[in-house]
């Protein structure tokens, strides 16, 4: 497979690249990234030798089409997107413009240039939020209705991947996921956040619903569920992929003060974010029954291991830290 990794500087995308050079040794990989803040080489340095490596917009079609043909890719994952969803509330045109525009941009490429698979990676959020006793889980039947920039820019963008597909024929495949953990987050992200302030003894920004819950899946499965379904899946379909495991904001801030041995009083409550969602909970029987993934690492493990590579790996975060654009407490 010669494969263009778009976002591959990000955190899923850079987790994915190294997963897919451990699976696929003989396979070409090339990144395509813009380097946004949120985009660090620095993620790949260890791999830089066995990838390729194009700068470049998404929504910018001669570099993303040259790109195309001059590595004689023949398959698409599209992990580039703006993500946070506190960035979308203050810049919420930068979000349509990549998430939506952008993706459409690639749609365009992959056709003319006659890819053979383009799989795009979306989100749980598409689907709205759910109260938290509901007994409901969003199935890739559930009705989008999303609530913030960042979901609806997400929501775009899948709307555009299926319109490709009914219209032109191009050979989509879509995974919604569930919020993901692990290595090479950006500290902005509340894992990497909250693990990289308690571990300088800084306060832990709780939003003011601090039962407000998320279904969590270790990045790696995630990887193992696009793998899937980019050998098994059938085209035009979307997968759900969930771990059905939850915790609350206030759970995640405590289990992360235990294991670094910190006190419950760097919890500090901040106001919600503006629409902020509840929950989402995904139904992934359908990649379950279908392609037969499961996820395979359990949180207490996965969340330990990831306390300790950001314990571990200060050199890579601290930089970030400071270029981080947006204060959990902007819209106090
Ligand atoms: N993180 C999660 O929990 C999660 C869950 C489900 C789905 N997703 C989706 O997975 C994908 C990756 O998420 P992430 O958390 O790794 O995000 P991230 O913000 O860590 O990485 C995004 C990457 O995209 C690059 N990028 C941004 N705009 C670009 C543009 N216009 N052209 C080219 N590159 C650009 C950035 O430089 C960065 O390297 C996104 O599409 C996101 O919506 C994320």
């Amino acid at each position: 497979m010669r494969i263009l990794v778009t976002g591959g500087a990000g955190f899923i995308g850079a987790n994915f690249v190294r997963y897919w050079l451990e699976e696929h040794p003989d396979d070409r990989v090339v990144v395509y990234d813009l380097l946004t803040y949120a985009g660090n080489r620095a993620s790949l340095a260890d791999l830089e030798e066995r990838i390729g490596f194009v700068e470049g917009d998404i929504a910018d079609p001669d570099t993303v089409a040259r790109a195309l043909a001059d590595e004689e890719i023949d398959t698409v994952v599209n992990f580039a997107a703006e993500s946070h969803n506190s960035l979308a509330v203050l810049d919420p045109g930068r979000f349509f413009r990549t998430n939506v525009l952008g993706t459409q941009t690639l749609l365009e490429a992959a056709r003319a240039a006659g890819i053979g698979r383009f799989h795009h990676v979306s989100t749980c959020e598409v689907y709205g939020d759910l109260a938290l006793d509901s007994g409901e889980a969003f199935t890739e039947e559930s009705p989008y209705r999303p609530r913030t920039p960042y979901n609806a820019s997400k929501a775009g963008a899948d709307h555009a991947v299926r319109a490709y597909f009914e219209t032109y024929g191009l050979p989509v495949t879509i995974t919604n996921c569930a919020n993901n953990y692990g290595p090479y987050q950006f500290p902005e992200k509340v894992i990497p956040l909250f693990t990289t302030n308690a571990l300088d003894d800084e306060a832990l920004p709780l939003y003011a619903s601090t039962e407000n819950r998320r279904e969590w899946l270790h990045a790696l499965d995630h990887c193992r569920a696009i793998d899937l379904v980019l050998r098994d899946g059938r085209v035009g379909e979307t997968y759900n992929v969930g771990s059905r495991f939850e915790a609350s904001i206030e759970e995640l801030a405590d289990r992360i003060l235990a294991l670094l041995d910190k006190p419950g009083s760097l919890k500090t409550i901040v106001p919600d974010r503006p629409g902020h969602d509840r929950r989402y909970l995904l139904d992934a029987s359908k990649i379950e029954r279908d392609l037969g993934w499961r996820p395979s690492v359990d949180f207490d493990r996965g969340l330990e291991e990831t306390v300790r590579w950001y314990a571990d790996n200060r050199a890579w975060w601290e930089p970030l830290k400071r270029r981080a654009p947006v204060e959990e407490t902007a819209w106090r």
